[in-house]
């Protein structure tokens, strides 16, 4: 089972990789739609949770540290975190396909895909640094 999640990462890492050096619009778009899919994942979860399906148990330690939950947290305090995380990169990802020029209708990018990047990388990152932006 080990070995089959490894190939299939495998893959699927190629197979992006390469569809992004084709079109990484295209590629924004659908990284856009798989994390649409976790929040209505995450959005069901809640739904257990609420109808008590799931127990709400005490938040792990790991979990608090990493999102800076306070110490009495629940287990839906961190699926309601992990899910605005995952609206956040969905959001990103289709900012990003729409910002980006269509790699065939759009023969000569326009500053848009550098705006693009750099407001993905101030996303990402506290620390980025936009005043060696040249574009
Ligand atoms: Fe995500």
């Amino acid at each position: 089972e080990r070995a089959l999640v490894i190939a299939v990462q495998g893959v699927f890492f190629n197979a992006y990789f390469f569809g992004y050096l084709i079109s990484p619009k295209f590629a924004h778009r659908v990284v856009g739609y798989l994390e649409e899919e976790a929040v209505h994942s995450y959005t069901e979860f809640l739904k257990d949770l609420d109808d008590g399906k799931i127990d709400n148990v005490p938040a792990p330690a790991i979990a608090i540290d990493y999102w800076r939950l306070p110490a009495n947290a629940t287990l839906k305090d961190v699926v309601t975190v992990v899910r605005a995380d995952e609206a956040h990169h969905r959001d990103v990802n289709h900012f990003a396909s729409v910002r980006i020029p269509h790699p065939f209708l759009t023969p000569f990018p326009d500053q848009s895909m550098c705006i693009c990047f750099v407001w993905i990388g101030s996303e990402f990152s506290d620390d980025f640094d936009l005043s060696h932006v040249s574009c």
